[in-house]
């Protein structure tokens, strides 16, 4: 069974043919909603919504323990979680869709960021935060159904839930993050925590502040995120069709070695 997370715009599939609805109640409390099972193009999905069926839960109060930890007590192995970015890269403007390969986390501190804060002492490898096979196969997809897609991204991810100053934009562009967003963290570090393999995929739906003069708004988010609808429909189909039973990539084996 393959997850999907879904962000700000993106609620439910098109396609997704539901046959449950499942509620994980786990150590760390609720997860943001309850996770529709169901199949696409034939494939077994898991699907939640990051910000709770309404949109209700801001950035920094998603338990995102809680929602890896649902998908890992589901059998899940692999992870794809779609967010809505505001665009530093110019190489990148709204509209555009980025597999993402790189994490900046400026939330360090201020979320819950592991698992093991008790008993254990573990270290995970993050040099790679995202599963590099799984981006190899969604780089395939895009190539294949003739949607473009950025094949490397940074994503710099703060608290919020403001957005940011036109200053703060300029020094992330100097720090090499070609997006920021507020979701990233610490999700991927969950994931990774969990051995689940996980693919980043961001929709740049704004110019992030100061980029353009645009007056930044939530509405220009979700629209945007709307419109790009169809063509994370066909990326996420073609790449589902390809995924490979067994795993091959290091995120499998990430807490081998990683405990003290
Ligand atoms: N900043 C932070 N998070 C975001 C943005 C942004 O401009 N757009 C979508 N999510």
């Amino acid at each position: 069974m393959i997850g999907l997370i879904g962000g700000s715009g993106l609620y439910e599939i098109e396609g997704l043919e539901i046959t449950k609805e499942v509620s994980v109640s786990t150590p760390f409390g609720e997860a943001s909603s309850a996770y529709k099972t169901g199949t696409l193009g034939g494939i077994e999905i898991a699907f939640l919504s990051r910000h709770g069926i309404p949109h209700s839960i801001p950035p920094h109060k998603v338990n995102y323990r809680a929602n890896i930890w649902g998908f890992k007590s589901l059998g899940v192995e692999r992870v794809i979680s779609v967010s809505a970015v505001g665009g530093i890269n110019s190489s990148m403007p709204p509209g555009s869709i980025v597999l993402l390969d790189q994490i900046i986390d400026m939330t360090f501190g201020a979320r819950t960021s592991t698992f093991y804060d008790k008993n254990k002492v573990i270290h995970v490898d993050f040099t790679s935060p995202y599963c590099n096979e799984m981006r190899g196969l969604a780089i395939q997809a895009s190539r294949d159904t003739g949607l473009p897609a950025k094949e490397t991204g940074t994503y710099l991810c703060v608290n919020g839930p403001r957005l940011e100053t036109a200053r703060e934009i300029q020094f992330f562009s100097l720090a090499g993050a070609d997006m920021v967003g507020m979701t990233a963290m610490p999700e991927a570090a969950l994931a990774r925590e969990l051995e689940i393999c996980l693919l980043g995929i961001s929709v740049v739906t704004n110019y992030a502040a100061g980029i353009s003069d645009k007056k930044l708004t939530t509405t220009e988010v979700v629209e945007t995120m709307r419109s790009s609808m169809e063509k994370i429909k066909s990326l996420l189909k073609g790449l589902i069709a390809h995924i490979p039973a067994r795993r091959t990539c290091p995120c499998k084996d990430a807490l081998k070695d990683a405990e003290l």
